[in-house]
């Protein structure tokens, strides 16, 4: 069991991922800029949890408080947020495991596109900006509505990468302790830009065809015998 802090843990993605990692038996801590923000979240999720009959121990900090307490971080902040945040609380990250589930998107002329990034993507950036934590990302492409529903069980898989095997190994174990989602390693972090490219196409098939769409990868049978 870890203790998992999400910074932006009060929007719906970071408070969709506390309510399934508490389920899957992880303590949580809710990070927010303001302490009262991330107070007013952490209760909510702990009716959640209640309500599905996992009462875990949930806290609730401001984001430097919510680093400290943890081993594992997770970043579910807006693009944009990165850079600052990082600016902040890099040196208290270092030695921590690093959940990136970030994508640079923005809306443009119709359609959801990746923003061009110098280091490759947001998780290669992350990466460089923390060069003493291993990164890991993951959940780019499951969606907060998904997450929320908590009577519903989640299906499909979260396509991980990174350059860090030990930190992977942790996060496909967490993954592998949500009903009945698979993890699918795809290998270095360089492959970050297309997790986060395929958020934004399944973000146009959810505008097309009004409804929140996940992946599932086939012919890979061989992880279904490991798990
Ligand atoms: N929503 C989804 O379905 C989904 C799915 C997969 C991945 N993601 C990714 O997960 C991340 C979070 O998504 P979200 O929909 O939960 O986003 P969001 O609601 O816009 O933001 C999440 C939280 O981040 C904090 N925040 C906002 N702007 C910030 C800034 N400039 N600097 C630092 N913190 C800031 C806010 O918390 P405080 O004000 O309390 O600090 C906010 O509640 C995004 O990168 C997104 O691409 C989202």
């Amino acid at each position: 069991m870890a203790r998992i802090a999400l910074l932006g843990g009060t929007g719906a993605e970071g408070l969709g991922l506390a309510l399934r990692f508490g389920i899957a038996g992880e303590d949580i801590i809710i990070g927010s800029r303001q302490q009262q923000r991330a107070e007013q979240a952490a209760q909510r999720l702990r009716t959640m949890l209640r309500d599905a009959g996992a009462p875990c121990r949930v806290d609730a900090g401001d984001n430097a408080a919510a680093v400290a307490a943890a081993d594992t971080v997770a970043l579910s902040l807006p693009y944009e947020g990165v850079e600052p945040t990082l600016a902040q609380l890099g040196s208290a990250l270092a030695g921590k495991l690093v959940l990136d589930v970030v994508n640079p998107l923005v809306f443009d002329r119709g359609m959801f596109r990746i923003l061009p990034i110098a280091a490759g993507s947001a998780g290669e950036l992350i990466q460089q900006l923390l060069p003493r934590s291993p990164v890991v990302c993951a959940f780019k492409n499951l969606s907060a509505k998904q997450l929320l529903d908590a009577p519903q069980q989640l299906r499909g898989d979260v396509l991980l990468c990174g350059d860090h095997a030990d930190a992977k190994r942790y996060v496909v174990d967490l993954i592998r302790r949500i009903p009945v989602l698979r993890a699918v390693d795809a290998g270095a972090i360089g492959n970050a830009q297309h997790l986060e490219s395929i958020t934004a196409l399944l973000m146009n098939l959810n505008r097309r065809y009004k409804t929140s769409t996940s992946v599932e990868v086939l012919s890979l049978e061989q992880l279904d015998s490991k798990s």
